[in-house]
């Protein structure tokens, strides 16, 4: 017999490992979800693991990510589309899950005792008493949420810009939960989730900048 059945032929070794696709896919996930820049995404670290799969699958499926009057959710419906498998999906969501959290600077400012009450009112009973979330309802944490992103999906879930897939239930939950919140009002549970249970603060580059002593503005 001269030739070998194909299989036995050594081919060079071309395709990454499961391990090295993931990580080349965190790589690119880390380019709009670090805190590099300033036109990005969320940070994502320490965010939970369950609902970093939800809503990955809804970005991948197109419940979420797909209106482009959303321009930055739509933008994220572009980066979904990087995940090519279920083994990719769970693989970059548990990356991310088992990050520590990082502390983030506080960019929004509110009556922080009124934002408590309107907390307890509105949102308790599917965030829990210190944000933690609540798998039973699909409620995730608040306690890695950035201010400002936090205030922008408010904004979108009481706007109709997010939560508005008749297949996003839990969406759908949380656009009912936020509608007709008034901005003011949103801003002071955003103050005051921050405050209460919200990541550790970083000081501003600004404001790490001034010399010590230095007086304001300058
Ligand atoms: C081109 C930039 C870009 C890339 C690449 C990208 N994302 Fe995003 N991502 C965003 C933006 C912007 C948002 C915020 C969407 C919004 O405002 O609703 C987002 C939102 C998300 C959310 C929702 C967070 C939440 O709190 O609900 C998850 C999860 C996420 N991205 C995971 C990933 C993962 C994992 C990757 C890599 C496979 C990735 N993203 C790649 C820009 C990007
Ligand atoms: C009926 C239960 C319920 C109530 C009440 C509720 N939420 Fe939610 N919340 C949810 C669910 C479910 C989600 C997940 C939505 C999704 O899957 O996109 C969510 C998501 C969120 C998110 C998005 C987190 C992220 O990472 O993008 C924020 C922010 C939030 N809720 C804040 C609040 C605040 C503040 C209140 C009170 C004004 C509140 N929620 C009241 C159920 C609720």
């Amino acid at each position: 017999m001269s030739c070998l059945p194909e299989s036995k032929i050594a081919e060079p070794q071309l395709t990454l490992t499961d391990q090295e696709r993931g990580e080349a896919l965190v790589a690119e996930c880390m380019l709009c979800h670090s805190n590099k820049e300033a036109q990005r995404g969320p940070i994502l670290h320490g965010m939970e693991t369950w609902y970093l799969i939800d809503q990955l699958e809804k970005f991948r499926s197109g419940v979420r990510g797909n209106l482009a009057s959303n321009r930055s959710e739509y933008l994220m419906g572009i980066g979904a589309k990087k995940i090519q498998s279920d083994y990719e999906l769970v693989y970059v969501a548990n990356w991310f899950s088992e990050q520590d959290p990082l502390p983030a600077i506080r960019t929004i400012k509110g009556d922080i005792e009124d934002g408590q009450s309107v907390y307890v009112q509105r949102c308790v009973s599917c965030h829990g008493e210190n944000g933690e979330g609540n798998r039973q309802f699909v409620a995730p944490s608040l306690q890695r949420l950035e201010g400002w992103y936090f205030l922008e999906q408010m904004r979108k879930f009481r706007s109709g810009q997010r939560g508005y897939h008749i297949k996003d239930i839990g969406g759908q939950s949380m656009a009912a939960a936020s509608n007709e919140i008034s901005d003011r009002t949103l801003r002071n549970v955003v103050a005051y989730c921050i405050d209460a249970f919200g990541p550790e603060e970083e000081i501003s580059e600004r404001d790490r900048l001034v010399p010590r002593g230095a007086r304001r503005p300058f």
